[in-house]
């Protein structure tokens, strides 16, 4: 346990969250409680030290309490460090004016039109126009019989399918797709793929001022929380960024469980478990945002025993919080439907868009079992590895093979 007078700092040797990504393994979650209580140190990138919070109470708590814990992360005494790192978290955890780095009030006025504009998607028009994104992009393997799973396909459904929402075709959206990329490559300079984004996002707003077309855009430009079209193009950035990596983690841990777990694929094949049982299943065992750093301490505090000073960094491990014993009662058959995991967050900032992923999630599961025929892997389980990254855990590729689509 995490003696209490102890800060962040007086750590050396720690854990990294990638390292604990990478590992991907409930136990290395149950190695940091054995050692260090529910609030481990770890570090986020070398030299910057953050609190990774692992029990299910204790994340609702920090999730719930604005005041004490804020998403604005110039509350954070790294955050200078960080930026001067080079390192490409830098810009993640730079502060935009968006309900991501916003709290009480502010965080309410810019939430809404998220919340409003999500509920009024057309389910059918969004699920017809992932259908055929997906169906688009198997055809462009089908003839070969194989593909990565992964890179030719879960990497690109949801971006192509949350930039439909905005009306975003999908030369455009590749467009951003690779502008976004670019931001994060070490070394790289930045600025021709803002100038992409910005050119794309621009001419967006400028074409549905002129002229509406019933979409998630023209519900962001008329909603009256928003004071500017400067806040609406920020509101897309993060509608089209925040969910990204995590909905792609989603699609390619679902194919993996089912096409590499026996147990999970088993089940499904043999019609005793539907693929929306199999995405809850994901959801539990493998959170598709495992870990996610993004609070910030405004006082000295306690949690679960361990002193928080102000000005620390916490990290969220929601894959930690499924795994945790005081969750999971002794009797299975009270986990069938259960849907009590924090794998969506908790409190103000809990992701707004459930309902509309899961169709992106869903649709792209069931297309590809469908469609192409005799699905299996091409690898032996064991080899698929798992991409580098603080917050989720995605395999690297899923290469697979089939005899025939339709
Ligand atoms: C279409 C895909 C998605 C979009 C557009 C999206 C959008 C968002 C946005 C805008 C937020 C910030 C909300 C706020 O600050 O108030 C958020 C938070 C979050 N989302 Fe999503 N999301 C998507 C998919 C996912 C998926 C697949 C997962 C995991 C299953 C996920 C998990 C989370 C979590 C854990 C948070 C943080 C909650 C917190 O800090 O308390 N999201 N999402």
């Amino acid at each position: 346990m995490v003696p209490p007078s102890r800060s962040l700092e007086d750590f050396t040797d720690l854990v990294s969250l990638a390292e604990v990504n990478q590992r991907d393994d409930p136990q290395t979650y149950a190695r940091l409680r054995g050692r260090w209580g529910e609030v481990a140190p770890v570090e986020l990138v070398p030299g910057i030290p953050v609190w990774l919070v692992m029990g299910y109470q204790e994340i609702i708590q920090v999730s719930r309490d604005e005041r004490l814990f804020s998403r604005d992360s110039r509350h954070w005494r790294y955050l200078g460090k960080l930026q001067g790192s080079g390192s490409p978290l830098a810009l993640m955890m730079t502060p935009q004016e968006h309900s991501h780095f916003a709290d009480g009030e502010k965080h309410r006025r810019l939430r809404a039109p998220l919340d409003d504009g999500l509920e009024g998607l057309d389910e059918h028009r969004t699920s017809r126009a992932t259908q055929a994104i997906c169906l688009g992009l198997i055809a462009k393997f089908a003839d070969r019989r194989e593909a990565d799973l992964v890179t030719e396909y879960a990497a690109l459904v949801p971006m192509l399918a949350v930039a439909s929402w905005f009306g975003i075709g999908t030369d455009d959206a590749g467009r951003l797709m690779e502008a976004m990329a670019s931001l994060f490559v070490p070394g790289q300079d930045p600025r021709p793929g803002m100038e992409i984004m910005q050119q794309i996002l621009s001419g967006l707003i400028l074409a549905h001022q002129e002229d509406p077309v019933d979409d998630l855009t023209t519900a962001l430009l008329r909603h009256p929380n928003y004071h500017d079209a400067s806040e609406v193009t920020q509101a897309i950035v993060q509608l089209l960024a925040a969910g990204q990596e995590a909905t792609v983690a989603w699609i390619a841990q679902t194919l993996r469980l089912i096409l590499a777990d026996s147990h999970l694929g088993g089940r499904l094949r043999g019609g005793r478990l539907g693929v929306e049982e199999a995405l809850d299943e994901v959801l539990w065992r493998r959170p598709p945002a495992a870990n996610i750093a993004n609070r910030y301490a405004l006082a000295d505090c306690e949690i679960a025993g361990t002193r928080i000073r102000k000005g620390d960094a916490l990290a969220v491990s929601y894959a930690a919080a499924n795994t945790d014993p005081r969750v999971h009662g002794d009797d299975p058959w009270l986990e069938i439907g259960n849907r009590a995991h924090l794998a969506w967050g908790a409190g103000p900032h809990v992701c707004p868009a459930q309902r509309p992923s899961r169709t992106i999630v869903r649709i792209a599961v069931e297309t590809v079992l469908t469609r192409l025929h005799d699905l299996r892997l091409a690898v032996p389980a064991e080899e698929i590895s798992t991409a580098p990254s603080i917050s989720t855990v995605c395999p690297a590729g899923l290469p697979v093979r089939f005899t025939g689509f339709s």
